[in-house]
């Protein structure tokens, strides 16, 4: 029987576009053959993350790390914490396979599908210790809005997978996208903000980490970042 149009379920709007984009034969390499000891494999089911890293320690979420190296460096600067990346862009998981291997990383682990769906269905309420979200996509056409992963329903979603006193770290280079964050993470009753007077973070706190590949390419072109840091009540 033919499907009635009417009655078919609203796509789901992504925050990204899977671009066919060119993946290096060392990072295809990386991706068959460190897979089995740093991926996990999506499954609508919620994971155990002692038993995935084989211990009891703090867990961080990147969520769309780009090509890793942030992530990679801060899970050989901690390594009494683990690390757990989000990523759709199958370039940037093989670039953080390769590093990882490379540098025998044991506290990491990559996740290739929406964070979004992973959020709802493999990490359970109270899970998380820390949530990164560095320099998401900005989506700036005003049609195109409704694309950007910092929504009230996401964010509402991460703050419920964060511990009491949990950390919620958002930068962005596009200043409108940060107005924006400011207004939804304010919005979200289950997180404070950190920052004095209720707004973004000062330069001081921006200094401290190492930028990523899009923060360079924003400064490049004399973007002002802004970072966001809240904590879970
Ligand atoms: C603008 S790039 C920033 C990458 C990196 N954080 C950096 O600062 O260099 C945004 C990344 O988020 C990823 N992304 C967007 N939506 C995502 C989602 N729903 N789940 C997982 N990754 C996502 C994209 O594939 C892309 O690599």
């Amino acid at each position: 029987m033919q499907q009635s149009f009417d009655k078919r379920p609203p796509r789901a709007i992504r925050s990204y576009v899977i671009r066919a984009g060119r993946i290096t034969s060392a990072q295809q390499r990386a991706l068959g053959e460190h897979w089995a000891r740093y991926g996990v494999d999506y499954q609508p089911r919620e994971l155990d993350l002692p038993l995935l890293f084989g211990r009891v320690a703090p867990c961080t979420l990147e969520i769309g790390f780009g090509n890793g190296e942030h992530l990679l460096e801060r899970a050989l600067a901690q390594p009494a914490q683990d690390f757990l990346g989000v990523e759709v862009h199958r370039p940037g998981i093989g670039h953080l396979l390769l590093a990882a291997a490379k540098a025998g990383v044991t506290n990491l682990r990559v996740i290739d599908h929406d964070a979004v769906d992973v959020l709802q269905q493999q990490l359970g309420p109270d899970s998380l210790d820390e949530v990164q979200l560095l320099f998401p996509d900005p989506w700036p056409k005003k049609r195109h809005h409704k694309r950007r992963i910092v929504q009230p329903g996401f964010v509402a979603l991460l703050a419920s997978r964060l511990r009491a006193g949990g950390r919620v770290h958002f930068a962005t280079d596009w200043e409108p996208y940060a107005e924006d964050m400011l207004l939804v993470l304010n919005g979200c009753s289950l997180l404070a903000n950190c920052a004095d007077g209720g707004g973004f973070l000062g330069i001081d706190a921006v200094e401290a980490r190492s930028a990523t590949r899009f923060q360079r390419r924003g400064e490049r072109l004399g973007h002002r970042v802004r970072e966001l840091l809240f904590r879970r009540r």
